[in-house]
């Protein structure tokens, strides 16, 4: 029987959904997972963590490393919790993600109907939106800003990152050098500046500025002056800088950002175009990390949908996936519950001179609930939910509304529990397409179209 800090030589199986080795160990076959581990590679581990089902591994010794091992490009590797897969080439982890996909989805689809993963067009400086905490040095109280370390609230400094277009590097380096006011610690609570965020078009690099403080919006008469002073002072230095804002977060939690945003200078907002379409976005609303890949993405969508169609775009943002459908489109209903991106969506529609929509705000279970009420059918339903996935209820609804959903889903593994559901009420998934949204994270975006084959 395994026991926790016991040392066992193993062989990686297969690479795991959260980007671990697993192997198995004696007879039992025991699985162990293993961080920074790949297929093949045999390795002498330390046991971490363990229980009834299975075990957490650490690597003491890489006894013989699998023939694609290679190594990390990024000289934060070991110290920054961002890119946690990079011990494999492009190609190579491509080809593993799609393996994962098969691993969870092929009893209920299959495999051939498991597509190859589309690849990102680029796989370096993809990043659209960048979240810095930001912290400062006990002593010297220089500025930090960088990613925290897995699992910990230990920030690496990070002053070049290979995933964000340069500017932002340089942007970063001009806040560490040039911002008066202190930093936010978690341990006194004190301190303002707690994030930074950038958001920048991948079509005009325009850039929008956001500095999370710590204070309320009534406080921040105490800091007006000097944040004036030095958005001024950034955006003389780059003139991509369109937008400056402040959201304010004097909560203790690990949510990033606060309730309210505020421009202090600048516009509301900075365009984004996917193919011929354009995007009002603005600070703090949702938009895809990565543009380029995120057309590919969306015109997945938009190749299953026939010409003349009713959609409902649910969680729909500020309008990404249904405006970049409607050519196809008889009339678009979005369903957002973000005001922000609501008003942005509004805009969106306007820019893109789509006549015929309707935005409703609020949950989105709350309205597929009252669209079966109202017996409203649509031809397709689009649903791009947040990691968790949809609620029961909701999904339970959206049935009776449609012959055709089209899952748009960040976490395979919410998206296996949310198909075996549809599945279940006579949907049948007809592929599942990935699409690498996020070159060297283990995180999969996958795109599964379900029509209705009987009534249940
Ligand atoms: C993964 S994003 C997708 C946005 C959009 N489809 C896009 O591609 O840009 C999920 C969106 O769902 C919204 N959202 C999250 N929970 C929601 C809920 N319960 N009801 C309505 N919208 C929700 C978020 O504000 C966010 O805009």
């Amino acid at each position: 029987m395994i026991k926790l800090g016991d040392i066992v030589d193993v062989v990686i199986e297969k690479t795991v959904y959260q980007g671990e080795g697993l192997a198995r160990i004696g007879e039992e076959k025991f699985v162990v997972f293993v961080k920074d581990a790949i297929s093949e590679d045999k390795l002498k581990i330390k046991i971490t963590s363990l229980n009834k089902k299975h075990a957490k591994g650490e690597i003491i010794e890489i006894i013989e490393p699998s023939k694609n091992r290679v190594k990390p490009f990024c000289a934060l590797y070991n110290a920054c919790g961002s890119c946690d897969c990079q011990i494999l080439n492009y190609e190579n982890l491509i080809k593993e993600k799609h393996k994962i996909l098969e691993d969870i989805f092929c009893d209920i689809i299959p495999k051939d109907k498991i597509y190859p993963i589309i690849k990102s067009p680029q796989d370096k400086q993809y990043r659209h939106k960048i979240q810095f905490p930001a912290r400062q040095t006990k002593n010297s109280k220089r500025i930090l800003l960088g990613y925290f370390k897995e699992n910990s609230h230990d920030l690496t400094n990070i002053k070049y990152c290979p995933m964000q277009p340069e500017i932002i590097n340089e942007m970063a380096q001009f806040i560490r050098d040039n911002f008066e006011l202190d930093c936010y610690c978690e341990k006194t609570h004190k301190g303002l500046l707690k994030n930074v965020i950038t958001r920048i078009s991948s079509h005009n690099n325009d850039i929008l500025l956001t500095l999370v403080l710590n204070c309320s919006q009534n406080d921040f008469i105490n800091y007006e002056n000097p944040i004036f002073r030095f958005f001024k002072k950034i955006m003389a230095k780059f003139n991509s800088i369109k937008g400056c804002f402040v959201n304010f977060n004097p909560q203790k939690s690990n949510k990033i950002l606060g309730n309210e945003t505020i421009k202090v200078l600048g516009q509301d907002f900075i365009i984004e175009k996917l193919e011929n379409k354009s995007y009002k976005i603005g600070a703090t609303s949702f938009f895809q990390v990565n543009p380029k890949s995120a057309v590919n993405l969306f015109n997945v969508v938009k190749d299953n949908i026939k010409p003349n169609s009713t959609i409902l775009d649910a969680y729909g943002g500020v309008g990404a996936i249904g405006i970049f459908v409607s050519s196809g489109a008889n009339k678009i209903t979005l369903v957002e519950e973000n005001e922000n991106a609501i008003l942005m969506a509004n805009e969106n529609f306007k820019i893109n001179n789509i006549e015929n929509y309707e935005i409703l705000s609020g949950d989105a279970k709350v309205h597929f609930l009252n669209f079966e009420k109202e017996n409203r059918k649509f031809d397709y339903v689009i649903l791009d939910p947040p990691r968790s996935g949809c609620e029961k209820e909701g999904l339970e609804a959206i049935i009776k509304l449609t012959q055709n959903i089209i899952y748009v889903s960040c976490n395979p593994q919410t998206l296996r529990r949310d198909m075996l559901l549809l599945i279940n009420k006579g949907f049948k998934p007809k592929f599942v397409q990935g699409v690498d949204l996020f070159p060297y994270t283990h995180h999969i975006e996958s795109v599964v179209l379900f029509e209705r084959v009987e009534n249940v």
